[in-house]
């Protein structure tokens, strides 16, 4: 049987999409990407609501986006070949990147989203993609403030501010920090791709505030690291 429709094939719709994710990902005992989807999910409300795009896709968008999680990644490299997906080197090699892929995948084939801005969003929500549209940069964010880890993520504050400008500057901001800090076991081509586009917009507004910029990122990822070791 098709591996898609044998794991959802006891996946009960009761209309409430939200709702029916996240008891579906806790059913198949994936409670802590339940928990992380549904804050993704409202926190992808809330930027849409600061940035003018429709609440309810961005909180589908949200719910799905690690849905792909109910299969091991040896399963999901074989679904995004089986889909005819193209498969990077870099995603067979470090497979935790061709989740985003599998989401879209199940978002489309199972829950029948058919939003290309959805599909989109859910499809580069690991690693950015060059010209990101709204939602691209809506989920990218949420996902990243919304991290599945019982601490405050340590840019946390950094993307908050940078948020303030736009969305663009927020991503921006967080790719910086992960570059700078060499956090990054692999860069995915398209996560370098959007960085060069975005640094490429932000090096004159970044130059300005350069020393400004520079200090605020050490000063509120210094303030972080001792909170978190406190
Ligand atoms: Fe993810
Ligand atoms: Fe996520």
């Amino acid at each position: 049987m098709n591996l898609l429709i044998e794991m959802f094939s006891t996946f009960k719709q009761t209309g409430d999409l939200i709702n029916d994710c996240y008891n579906f990902l806790k059913n198949k005992d994936k409670t802590i990407v339940a928990e992380h989807s549904l804050k993704v999910s409202n926190e992808c409300v809330r930027l849409a609501d600061l940035f003018g795009y429709s609440q309810e896709d961005a909180s589908i968008a949200g719910i799905l986006h690690d849905i792909s999680a109910v299969f091991p990644y040896s399963t999901q490299l074989e679904i995004v070949k089986n889909y005819g997906v193209e498969l990077l080197p870099v995603e067979e090699d470090f497979p935790l990147l061709v989740h985003q892929k599998t989401s879209r995948i199940i978002a489309e084939k199972i829950f029948n989203i058919h939003d290309v801005n959805i599909l989109n969003a859910i499809g580069c929500h690991t690693t950015l993609k060059e010209n990101p549209c709204t939602l691209d940069l809506i989920l990218f964010i949420a996902d990243k403030l919304c991290w599945d880890n019982p601490y405050t993520a340590p840019y946390y504050e950094l993307v908050s501010d940078a948020l303030e400008t736009s969305l663009e500057y927020a991503a921006y901001v967080y790719m910086k920090y992960n570059l700078d800090e060499d956090l990054l076991k692999v860069i995915h081509p398209w996560y370098q791709q959007a960085y060069d586009q975005l640094h490429l917009g932000f090096t004159n507004y970044e130059n300005m505030e350069s020393n400004s910029f520079r200090k605020s990122i050490s000063l509120s990822i210094n303030r972080k690291h001792k909170r978190n070791r406190s």
